[in-house]
């Protein structure tokens, strides 16, 4: 049996009334000729969540309507990548740069971010996916630490993926606040200089258990990190979409997977083939 029949059958088992209409679509629509048992699924995945204010404008829309369908999008990523088996998945949310966005914007995000768990949290609970937030959370208003707290500890038992919010993230921000703890470890005499090395560096990460990203996916036809992941994501495979986030689905999730598959990762060495 296939890794796809025996995986349908164990949702069905959990999910009586879900369809597989995804997987019809899948088999007519997928780009590539690579077939499902060859991809090969990242363990840790990485969206950058893009594009809903373009998505709203083409709809002639108000851009909080682009978020609130790119939120109900992240839930069908979540069913996606559960589908595929991805283990760790990190979505980009908010960044350290998007506060400079108008307030009537960055407050209609973080509503949208209470309502995200209110609405979706007992769809999480049923497919096994434990929350997590990395980022500034510290410095976020206290009323969305206390949801972020909630997220975390209503969570911590499921096991069948990590969905890691980047909430409040930027790379550079995570690398400084890094510096500061290292530095007051070495200020206080417990640490020496010339003991830090790359592994010191991520043990100070905001979830050093998690493992590098292996993909960054970018939706949206923008073709830059914006800060993401940016120790984390030194030898990842990136991929690249027009497509703009709220309209991401599953066909596009599987080229992805498709094209990372295809992909001869060296970090530095030489081919395995040559
Ligand atoms: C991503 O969509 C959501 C956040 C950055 C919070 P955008 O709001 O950046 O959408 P575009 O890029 O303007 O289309
Ligand atoms: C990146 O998108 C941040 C998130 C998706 C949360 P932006 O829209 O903020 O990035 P830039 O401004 O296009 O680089
Ligand atoms: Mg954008």
């Amino acid at each position: 049996m296939g890794r796809s029949t025996k995986n349908e059958i164990r949702l069905a088992r959990l999910f009586p009334g879900l369809t597989f209409l995804h997987r019809k679509k899948k088999q007519s629509d997928m780009q590539s000729a690579i077939s499902e048992a060859d991809l090969k699924i990242p363990v840790h995945l990485g969206v950058i969540m893009d594009g809903n204010g373009r998505w709203a404008q083409e709809r002639h829309l108000p851009r909080s309507a682009g978020h609130r369908a790119g939120a109900e999008n992240l839930k069908e990523l979540c069913r996606n990548c559960g589908y595929y088996g991805v283990r760790y998945l990190t979505v980009y949310a908010f960044s350290t740069e998007n506060w400079s966005r108008p307030d009537d914007e960055v407050h209609a995000l973080m509503e949208l971010f209470v309502e995200f768990f209110e609405r979706y949290d007992p769809e999480l609970e049923k497919e096994g996916i434990r929350v997590r937030f990395s980022g500034d959370i510290e410095n976020l208003p206290a009323d969305i630490q206390a949801v972020c707290a909630r997220a975390e500890k209503n969570s911590i038992h499921r096991k069948r993926m990590d969905l890691i919010i980047a909430m409040n993230y930027g790379g550079r921000r995570e690398i400084m606040q890094a510096c500061r703890a290292i530095s007051k470890e070495v200020a206080e005499g417990r640490l020496l200089p010339e003991n830090i090395t790359e592994t010191t560096i991520t043990e100070h990460m905001y979830i050093p258990d998690v493992p590098d990203p292996d993909l960054i996916i970018r939706p949206s036809g923008e073709q830059r990190l914006s800060n993401f992941l940016v120790w984390e994501g030194a030898y990842a495979e990136f991929w690249v979409s027009d497509i703009l986030w709220p309209d991401f689905g599953f066909k596009e999730l599987t080229d992805a997977f498709a094209a990372f598959s295809s992909r001869d990762r060296r970090f530095g060495g030489l081919s395995k083939s040559k």
